[in-house]
């Protein structure tokens, strides 16, 4: 009997995922049905985007496991009605586009590039800035994506400092966790990037008390999700000069509402979240492995703890 697949996200990723899907579902042996349309008690996996609308999983009653094609998954973590293992996207494409982007930003803050690109006044100032080993740089999540940057920050020589829930070790890197743990890697951060999951536990991690422990003058990257972030704190914080400037992808309202004081804000830049997508090439494999190893009883990868949410 053939392996019954739903494809459930936005109708535009359809035409990209079917021949990627069923090119490695066939590699892998797999006899299977593909589709974007199936009866509920047909199914056995769900391909799953929050933009495909699929809410109440009570009549998937065969159901497998839900492969989602977004790392983040705080739109489906809490729902009762899924009772199957869920699978959270860690996929090279994604990781490598994040790692980029972080890096990208990271450098434009330490070597001060906007002093040169927008200011233009014939004001010679010729201060170099300083080498990365003396730039302390705070990640904030050592997961997925989290590790790739602090790994790929390591390597440039910036002195990277990880925060995370779980104690962690990786080379080249000063590993902390825990409430104690947040408060000496805020106190030193020069440049904060948050890469956590959006659940109950990191809502607001940035607030007005922790983000007053930053050293005066730090820089904020957010390309994790909007509730990692009180966002009148940090209003507050970058009017008072605490915070000296913040890069920020991601946002409780998405896309940014015109009026949003954000976009208007000196020192502020907003990205519509592109910090990284997922890739078809690389997660459509990610996807059907996991496929795989469902119908040949081996466990999947990537579960999310459903009491964490992440
Ligand atoms: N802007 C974009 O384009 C974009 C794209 C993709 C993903 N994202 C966001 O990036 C997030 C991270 O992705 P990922 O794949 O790296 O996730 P992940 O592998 O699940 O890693 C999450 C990290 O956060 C830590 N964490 C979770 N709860 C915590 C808590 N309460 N206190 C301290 N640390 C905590 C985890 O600690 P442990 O290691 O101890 O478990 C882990 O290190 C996603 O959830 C998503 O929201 C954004």
């Amino acid at each position: 009997m053939p392996v019954n697949i739903l494809f459930s996200a936005r109708p535009a990723l359809w035409p990209v995922y079917e021949p990627l899907l069923t090119k490695y579902l066939t590699e892998a042996g797999l006899d299977f049905r593909l589709s974007t349309e199936l009866e509920p008690d047909q199914v056995d996996y769900v391909v799953y985007a929050p933009n495909g609308g699929l809410l109440d999983f009570t009549p998937y009653t065969r159901l497998r496991a839900v492969l989602s094609l977004w790392a983040g998954v705080e739109k489906i973590a809490d729902n009762d009605t899924l009772t199957v293992p869920l699978a959270r996207m860690v996929d090279h494409g994604l990781t490598q586009g994040m790692t980029e982007w972080v890096v990208g930003h990271v450098l434009r803050y330490h070597l001060g590039m906007d002093q040169h690109i927008t200011v233009q006044d014939g004001v010679w100032t010729p201060d170099a800035p300083p080498l990365a080993t003396e730039r302390r740089v705070c990640i904030l999540g050592l997961g997925a994506l989290g590790e790739a940057a602090a790994r790929a920050l390591a390597a440039l020589n910036f002195d990277v400092t990880g925060w995370s829930r779980s104690a962690k070790d990786i080379p080249g890197v000063t590993c902390l966790h825990g409430e104690d743990g947040l408060r000496t890697a805020l106190s030193q951060a020069e440049i904060v990037v948050l890469l956590l999951p959006d659940t109950p536990a990191t809502t607001n991690t940035l607030n007005a008390e922790t983000l007053a422990l930053l050293p005066k003058g730090a820089h904020i990257i957010n390309p994790g999700r909007g509730p990692l972030i009180d966002d009148d704190a940090l209003l507050e914080a970058l009017n008072s000069g605490r915070v000296g400037h913040a890069t920020l992808d991601v946002f409780r309202v998405e896309p940014l509402p015109e009026d949003h004081p954000y976009w208007a804000h000196p020192n502020v830049t907003v990205t519509p979240h592109i910090a990284s997508e997922t890739r078809p090439v690389t997660a459509a494999q990610v996807i059907c492995e996991n496929i795989r190893r469902g119908e040949e009883g081996e466990p999947f990868l990537h579960l999310v703890d459903r009491d964490l949410g992440y």
